[in-house]
């Protein structure tokens, strides 16, 4: 056998070993809505396969996912966004209405097929109108072998945190774009693994039975608290990722100290907290030992931060075995830091760096800067948010196909405007010039492989002395975060202090009120990935934008993800 022939068996047994390991791991939905009581309140909760959270997806490292989605709702499209998953190959996979793909109409199959690159605590969900918000979400698990982790533990739980209103999502979004404006308002509940407990007693409903009626019913065991079973004297790794509407949430588990060991399925740098800041888009693994009082159960508890709270605190049941699940903590529910200390906020933000030897450390320059000033703005007397002063909107047309086949008019060719902060005056309500935005969809295109930073900079809203937290996500990649700051950033002094060493890598980043964040990362994914804000408010709004990169890569698209706005031209055959 000659040099190559060695090399070519060598190959190929490689192959058979990675296709021996690498599973295909089949799920098939169909989503519709159900008539549900997730905080004892009934109203239509969107569901797959009659199942509220959606089904938790478990595969291993390398996996691909194959999932058949059937779309049952009479009245509307869905797509579903696998939150963290990069797509590498397959970024019409990405499930994001109008930018990856058209949304699958009522009655119509639809196959995801994509690899689970990294292991990982993911989620899914929805990605169009506010269909998150909706209920249509649920937990995205990769795992790999216990021995390869840096860390050890006995047994784990995941849970999902979200927020919860009463109104339909359909009211609230005609709210949104109402003149006069109408806002979502605080929500009703917080719910831990789909279940929350909004008190009845105080719900002025219409009688059951009659029309419009509100059906409340506290003992409705859809209401019960969500348990997590554990056994004394272990360590458990805990899997939480919110994907709240609108709130930052805070989650405490009462009496126990909780060991953050990553983050967005990235390795941190170990810490630990006595409560950790969730915000809406993020994932935390985290440790903790059974320790405590065996003879009792303890609480686990999420709070809002960064409003003003007006929604109980969300409770799920920490149980210590035997105990029976039912047995309640009598202590008090737990309490979270002050909704407006940010300053805590920042802090705990800041303790977040990567774990040495398991996370590469950036590139030490940039090619390209952006600067994307979001505020919030008017356009035609509607309340919105913009980015260097243009709203986003959705067109008809899917970006990345408009992008790979060329076709014009799908979004606007315009580059976005660059913004000079200097002369912004963050701490303050949008000047006369700059009050109105207008409404537009364009598009960041990168080179391929080009190393892009993007100073995110927040500022006053439309109100005097108010500026608010913007979880901001990024499809398709992972970024490293250089640095936080307040005020104003200012590009001469601030990239001195950037944390070039162990940054965290992630998808979300909370951007603080009057603060900054600048974010870096390797356009190294060809697709067009969205780039927004992940309050659904504030998306829906107009607080987001679309990054491409690679676009001569782009692979053929699957004529399923087509037949939309202008790519109907493309399916004539
Ligand atoms: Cu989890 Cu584009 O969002
Ligand atoms: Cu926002």
């Amino acid at each position: 056998m000659g040099k190559w022939d060695v090399l070519a068996v060598v190959f190929l047994a490689m192959m058979v070993m990675l296709i021996a390991e690498a599973a295909v791991v089949k799920y098939d939905w169909t989503v519709d809505y159900i008539t549900a009581s997730p905080d004892c309140v009934e109203k239509l909760v969107l569901s797959v396969n009659n199942q509220f959270p959606s089904p938790t997806i478990h595969a291993m490292e390398g996996d691909t996912l194959v999932v058949r989605v059937t779309n049952a709702i009479p009245t509307e499209g869905v797509v579903f966004h696998w939150h963290g998953i990069h797509q590498t190959t397959t970024p019409f996979f990405d499930g994001a209405a109008y930018v990856s793909q058209c949304p699958i109409n009522p009655g119509e199959t639809f196959t995801y097929r994509f690899t689970v690159e990294r292991a990982g605590t993911y989620f899914y969900h929805g990605h169009f109108g506010m269909q998150r918000a909706g209920g249509l979400f649920g937990s995205l698990i990769v795992s790999i072998s216990l021995h390869k982790e840096p860390f050890a533990y006995d047994g784990e739980h995941s849970i999902i945190l979200t927020d919860w209103w009463h109104k339909s999502i359909y009211e609230q979004q005609l709210g949104l774009t109402s003149i006069p404006f109408r806002f979502v308002g605080e929500p009703q509940s917080l719910l831990i693994q789909g279940r929350g407990s909004y008190n009845c007693t105080g719900l002025a409903g219409v009688a059951p039975g009659s029309l419009n009626c509100i059906v409340c019913n506290s003992t409705n065991p859809l209401c019960a608290p969500h348990v997590l079973p554990v056994m004394p004297g272990k360590t458990y790794r805990l899997r939480i990722a919110s994907v709240a509407s609108l709130s930052s949430l805070n989650f405490i588990l009462e009496g126990h100290t909780l060991t953050v060991v990553q983050a967005d399925g990235r390795y941190v740098k170990p810490f630990q907290v006595d409560n950790l800041n969730v915000y809406s888009g993020q994932s935390y693994d985290v440790l903790f030992t059974t320790n405590k009082e065996p003879s009792r159960n303890f609480w686990a508890a999420v709070n809002v931060r960064g409003r003003k709270m007006s929604t109980p605190t969300g409770l799920a049941i920490l149980q210590y075995l035997p105990n029976p699940a039912t047995l309640v903590p009598l202590t008090p529910t737990p309490v979270s830091p002050a909704w407006n200390d940010t300053a805590a906020s920042v802090a705990q933000a800041k303790m977040i760096l990567a774990k040495f030897g398991y996370e590469q450390a950036p590139p030490l320059k940039p090619d390209r800067t952006v600067t994307i000033l979001g505020t919030q703005n008017m356009v035609d007397g509607h309340i919105k948010w913009a980015l260097n002063n243009i709203s986003h909107v959705a067109r008809p047309t899917p970006v990345l196909a408009a992008l790979k086949y060329n076709i014009r008019g799908a979004f606007d060719s315009e580059p976005p405007p660059d913004f000079p902060i200097k002369d912004y005056d963050v701490f303050a309500p949008p000047p006369t010039n700059y009050r109105n935005a207008t409404s537009g969809s364009p598009v960041y295109v990168f080179t391929k492989d080009s190393v892009v930073d993007i100073i995110v900079q927040n500022a006053n809203t439309l109100t005097p002395n108010n500026s608010e937290i913007h979880p901001w996500h990024l499809h398709g990649h992972d970024f490293w975060i250089l640095g936080y700051g307040e005020g104003q950033f200012d590009p001469e002094k601030d990239p001195a202090f950037f944390n070039l060493v162990d940054p965290p890598v992630r998808n979300t980043v909370a951007v603080f009120p009057y603060g900054w964040v600048v974010i870096r990362f390797i356009a190294n994914n060809p697709g067009a990935w969205p780039f927004h804000c992940h309050i659904e408010p504030h998306f829906h709004m107009g607080m987001g934008t679309v990054f491409a990169e690679g676009i001569e890569h782009i692979p053929e698209l699957p004529t399923q993800t087509l037949g939309c706005g202008l790519t109907k031209r493309l399916m004539r055959l």
